[in-house]
């Protein structure tokens, strides 16, 4: 069976979840390539050492461009703050290694773009991890959706919320760099918009709200020095669908009790169906011609019927973890770079998502319409 070196650079809250699927896909879903563990880079050779020992990887190295280079790393997998993927990711390509990158790929579409088109260049594969549209249930949303079961689609309506930046004394962080570009409508909001376009189709026009809640934030947790906050913490836009759909998302990590909110409704001429990513082993589903005074939403749990749920656990309603969806992201990117189905996300598609965000944006700085 195929080999492929993992490379990671970065070993923060996404570093360890990436390696966390390294480790569990090949027992739970026999990819049909075996990660190996290659190398890790961080910042520094003490928090590259410990690290790469804790997660398990073979060599550690506090210089990026070495593991890229690295002829036994094969997959180049970036797991670093926001400004540093556009010159790993290049450099990666340049060295003919497929890239695993987290979202948002880039600072912005014309960077995504180039990082799309350099990788088409090269002819390595690309992978982002846009990893909520791995949940079975999305795949159940859209076979519904594809199948007419809630006939043609009229509005999608999508948020995603957290309130880890909601308290103004937390710190200014790598989070609020326009180097790496915008705030929440980026962070969180490409992956509102990556559902959007997943259940809905391309959007073709945006009319966009943004809106900086905390103007500065200490330069370090406890410091009075502050620091000028330049992204948005929250967005909003209207949006229009190349079907002629229309609808709405919203992000935010300002909203104040809300820990995963990534929720959308998409109503048909003949149903609707809901999700909440808090409660992300549940369907909502409303069809049309119910008996009156017995009409409503019914609930579908996760179960066997929804692939790969039953390759985790036999029994229905038992519940996928967020790290699950990271596990089928990364067995479905090995099964592609053993010459299996392509992956989506890929750059090119990360582009269009980051287009969207850039429209929203200037959309909201210009206060008019703006096509994507
Ligand atoms: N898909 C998701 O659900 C999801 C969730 C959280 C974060 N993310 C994305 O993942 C990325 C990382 O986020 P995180 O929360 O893991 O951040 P983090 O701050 O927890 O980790 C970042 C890591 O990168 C390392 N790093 C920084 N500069 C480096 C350099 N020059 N060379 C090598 N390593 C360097 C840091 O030391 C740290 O280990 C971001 O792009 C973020 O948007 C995605």
């Amino acid at each position: 069976m195929r080999r492929i070196g993992i490379g990671l650079i970065g070993s923060g809250f996404m570093g360890r979840s990436h390696t966390l699927a390294f480790r569990a896909a090949p027992a739970v879903l026999a990819p049909a390539a075996v990660p190996v563990l290659e190398m890790l880079a961080d910042i520094d050779e003490p928090s590259a050492a410990q690290a790469a020992q804790s997660l398990g990887y073979s060599r550690a190295t506090a210089d990026w461009q070495a593991l890229v280079r690295d002829p036994a790393v094969h997959l180049v997998d970036i797991t670093t703050p926001n400004a540093l993927h556009k010159p790993m990711a290049l450099a990666a390509i340049a060295a003919g290694k497929h890239v695993y990158c987290e979202k948002p790929l880039a600072a912005s579409a014309a960077d995504a773009t180039e990082m799309a088109r350099a990788a088409q260049q090269a002819g390595v594969q690309t992978f982002v991890g846009l990893n909520y549209l791995k949940n079975p249930l999305l795949a159940a949303a859209r076979a519904m959706i594809e199948g007419g079961e809630i006939g043609t689609v009229v509005s999608f309506r999508g948020i995603h919320a957290e309130d880890y930046m909601a308290d103004p004394l937390q710190p200014w962080t790598w989070r609020l760099d326009p180097a790496g570009g915008h705030g929440a409508v980026a962070d969180l909001g490409s992956h509102i918009l990556s559902i959007a376009r997943h259940l809905a189709g391309d959007i073709v026009e945006v009319s966009g709200q943004i809106a900086t809640v905390v103007a500065e934030r200490p330069v370090a947790r406890g410091s009075t020095a502050m620091r000028a906050v330049a992204v948005d913490d929250q967005a909003r836009a209207l949006l229009r669908f190349a079907s002629g759909a229309t609808g709405s998302i919203e992000a935010s990590w300002v909203a104040t009790g809300r820990k995963m909110t990534i929720g959308f409704e998409v109503t048909g001429t003949k149903g609707t169906i809901a999700f909440d990513q808090e409660r992300m082993n549940e369907l909502q589903v409303f069809t049309a011609g119910q008996p009156r005074g017995r009409e409503g939403f019914r609930t579908i749990l996760t179960g066997p019927d929804h692939p790969p749920y039953g390759q985790f656990c036999p029994a229905p309603g038992h519940h996928l973890g967020y790290n699950d969806l990271k596990t089928i992201e990364v067995a479905a990117i090995l099964d592609a770079l053993a010459g299996g189905p392509r992956f989506a996300p890929d750059f090119a598609e990360a582009a269009r998502i980051q287009a969207c965000v850039d429209a929203i944006v200037t959309s909201a700085r210009e206060r008019r319409w703006v096509s994507v």
